[in-house]
């Protein structure tokens, strides 16, 4: 049959090949994605099908199922499902109490020198950079201490995006100048108008993937503040549940958890006490 790039921009993904994928989506990622959520999978999907000149989306569910698509395509998807959306300091009143509660209390107490943070679900990386201004401002001038951030996600787009740390000059519009020139690099090309982050705060970070849904993180340390947040609001309450279980042990005794404004913890049997909005203590 002689491949016809009109035949699949008619292709649609009827409700098996849709459920089948939504299944294994939210049952390994825990992203859920109800009947209603059928077009914008059509739509997200559509591109890879050309890509990969599939005629059919029942071809294309086949593949990406297949022994092969597991290794070539499944990330592929993975990439264009996820909701990557994110800002530099998304929901400020975090990074105020950070400010001044978290990084004040950590210095008072004095029992580490480094402090470890987490970005899960840190999608392009503008959580994870937002978290390094406010830290090294205030570690810059305090001889012997420091931190270091993670950030994960199960997008490899976006975290090659994180890694790269170039982002539109428009991105930091809200940004005040002075933060602007301690801790971002103009592009060379004018017409480009673009930024990126200076060396200063990318040699404190680390990117990983990392699915939060499993059981075991390959992460061997723990953390005085976790950040994740704008991820559990897709999750069904029991895959929030199990995530936010995990979250609490690689928290330290004492550290903080972060989660979107709009998503909020309860009635869990965790040792972890509402402090702030959306931001929980470890006992
Ligand atoms: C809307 S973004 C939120 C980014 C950032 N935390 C913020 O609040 O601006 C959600 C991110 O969660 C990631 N994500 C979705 N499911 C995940 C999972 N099971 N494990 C890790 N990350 C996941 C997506 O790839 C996406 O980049």
């Amino acid at each position: 049959m002689t491949y016809n790039p009109l035949s699949v921009y008619k292709a649609e993904l009827d409700q098996s090949d849709f459920v089948r994928i939504s299944r294994f989506i939210g049952q390994n990622y825990g992203i859920k994605l109800p009947d209603h959520k059928r077009i914008m999978l059509q739509g997200r999907l559509i591109n890879r099908l050309i890509k990969l000149n599939f005629e059919s989306f029942k071809k294309y569910t086949d593949y990406v199922f297949s022994d092969e698509g597991k290794v070539v395509e499944l990330q592929n998807m993975i990439d264009v499902i996820s909701t990557n959306k994110t800002d530099f300091f998304r929901e400020h009143l975090h990074f105020d109490f950070l400010r001044n509660k978290v990084l004040p209390e950590f210095v008072e107490k004095g029992q580490s020198r480094n402090l470890n943070i987490w970005s899960a679900a840190c999608s392009s990386g503008e959580e994870v950079y937002s978290l390094a201004i406010v830290a090294e401002d205030f570690f810059g001038d305090k001889a012997g201490l420091d931190y270091s951030i993670l950030g994960t996600d199960i997008s490899t787009r976006m975290l090659e995006k994180a890694k790269t740390a170039i982002y539109p000059a428009n991105a930091i519009s809200a940004i005040s100048m002075e933060t602007k020139k301690k801790y971002f690099l103009k592009s060379k090309d004018t017409k480009a108008s673009n930024v990126r982050i200076k060396q200063e705060l990318r040699s404190k970070t680390t990117f990983l993937w990392q699915n939060l849904m499993e059981n075991d993180y390959a992460i061997n340390q723990t953390f005085e503040i976790i950040f994740c947040r704008n991820v559990l609001i897709y999750f069904s309450k029991q895959d929030q549940m199990h995530v936010i279980n995990n979250l609490s042990q690689k928290l330290k005794s004492g550290g903080y958890l972060f989660l979107g404004h709009s998503e909020s913890i309860s009635h869990l049997n965790l040792p972890l006490i509402s402090v702030s909005q959306t931001v929980f203590q470890k006992q």
